[in-house]
């Protein structure tokens, strides 16, 4: 049965009747209140106390506390950054930002968050508490943020980014490990590596890998490491490795080397079959249609001629020719000498 509708005016009648003007104890607290800390979020929500919502529009303040400091404060914009104050949904974000800088990640943090009637001052629920936390020390973190990988010779290269920027490295860095099997292998894990830059090696060439890669937290001061969320799971077939690399390049070469050498022989081979033609094409002048023109009107004194200006073998042609015809003559001058008849 639904209650009637001026029900809420009397149980705050009632409320102001039953308690001292300043005690907050009466509005119902909010519930559950939790902390969320992933990667960089810092996120304090809650649910409604049970009547809140029949007492009329309710406002909640949220207020933060460190170690070092003996009160509370309210959470504004000029204390932490976001405005967490009289405000009416249920929860307040303090994730850093260009705007808020929420809570500086290594310091321990308290934090309280009560219901208030925006109209009535006075009027406020109990403090709902979450435990303390430090966020380098509480945090949920995720996978890597991008994962690449490349298919080496027998190995992969990983490349990946952190979870989340770390404004202070000198405090705490990520640590990588790498998960990784084979087709129905079991899992091996190798790390932890500090660059985010990894390489697996020795692995079978020309086979399919799946990993997964995972980042630790590591707070060195406070010998703290907090274990990351697994990446997605990637399947790579890596490339044949150096020895059949090496093979493949050596038929390469060998190859290479035949096909050249069979190619200059056949080079030779043409240019000694062919040399006369060769020469002909590469020392007659350009004159060819006047020299064949006029050696057709006088062939034999061309022919000469022609003889004469083409080469050393033609030379030494002529000469033996004149060497003949002098020869001869010797001949003629000695038989002459001897007395014999001119004629035979
Ligand atoms: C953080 O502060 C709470 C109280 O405010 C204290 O109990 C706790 O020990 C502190 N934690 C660390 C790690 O200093
Ligand atoms: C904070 O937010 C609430 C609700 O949005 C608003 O009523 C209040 O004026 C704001 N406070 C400041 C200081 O801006
Ligand atoms: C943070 O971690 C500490 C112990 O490591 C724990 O006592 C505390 O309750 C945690 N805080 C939250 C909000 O979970
Ligand atoms: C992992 O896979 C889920 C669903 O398969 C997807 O929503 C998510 O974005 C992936 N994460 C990354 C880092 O790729």
């Amino acid at each position: 049965m639904r209650p009637p509708p001026l029900w809420p005016l009397l149980l705050l009648l009632h409320l102001r009747a039953a308690a001292p003007a300043d005690s907050p104890s009466q509005l119902p607290a909010p519930r559950n209140p939790k902390i969320w800390l992933y990667n960089t979020e810092q996120v304090l929500s809650w649910e409604p106390g049970s009547l809140s919502h029949e007492v009329g529009p309710v406002v909640y303040q949220v207020q933060f506390k460190y170690p070092s400091s003996r009160e509370w404060s309210d959470v504004t914009v000029s204390s932490v950054g976001v405005n967490c104050s009289k405000i009416s949904v249920t929860e307040c974000d303090f994730t850093p930002t260009s705007l808020s800088r929420g809570f500086l990640r290594y310091f321990n943090v308290s934090l309280r968050v009560r219901a208030e009637l925006p109209g009535l001052p006075g009027h406020a629920s109990a403090w709902a508490s979450v435990p303390w936390f430090q966020h380098y020390r509480n945090v949920t973190i995720g996978p890597p943020g991008h994962v690449w990988v490349t298919p080496g010779e027998g190995s992969l290269v990983i490349k990946l980014s952190a979870p989340f920027n770390i404004a202070d490295p000198s405090m705490v860095t990520f640590l990588y490990y790498v998960h990784y099997w084979e087709k129905a292998r079991n899992p091996q894990v190798k790390g932890p590596f500090r660059d985010s830059s990894i390489v697996l090696r020795d692995l079978q060439p020309l086979s399919e890998y799946c990993l997964q890669v995972q980042a630790h937290l590591l707070w060195k001061s406070q010998d703290l490491s907090r274990l990351g969320r697994l990446s997605n799971v990637s399947c790579h077939v890596t490339s044949a490795d150096a020895s059949t690399k090496l093979q493949r390049v050596v038929l390469v070469a060998v190859a290479t080397f035949l096909s050249l050498a069979g190619l200059a022989g056949a080079c030779v081979f043409l240019i000694l079959r062919f040399r006369g033609l060769i020469k002909y094409w590469f020392h007659s002048p350009p004159g060819i249609p006047a020299q064949i023109e006029e050696y057709l009107k006088d062939p034999a004194q061309h022919m000469l001629e022609a003889l004469d200006q083409e080469s050393p073998a033609e030379d030494d042609a002529w000469e033996s020719v004149s060497e003949v015809s002098s020869s001869e003559q010797e001949q003629r001058a000695l038989s002459r000498a001897e007395g014999a008849p001119a004629t035979l």
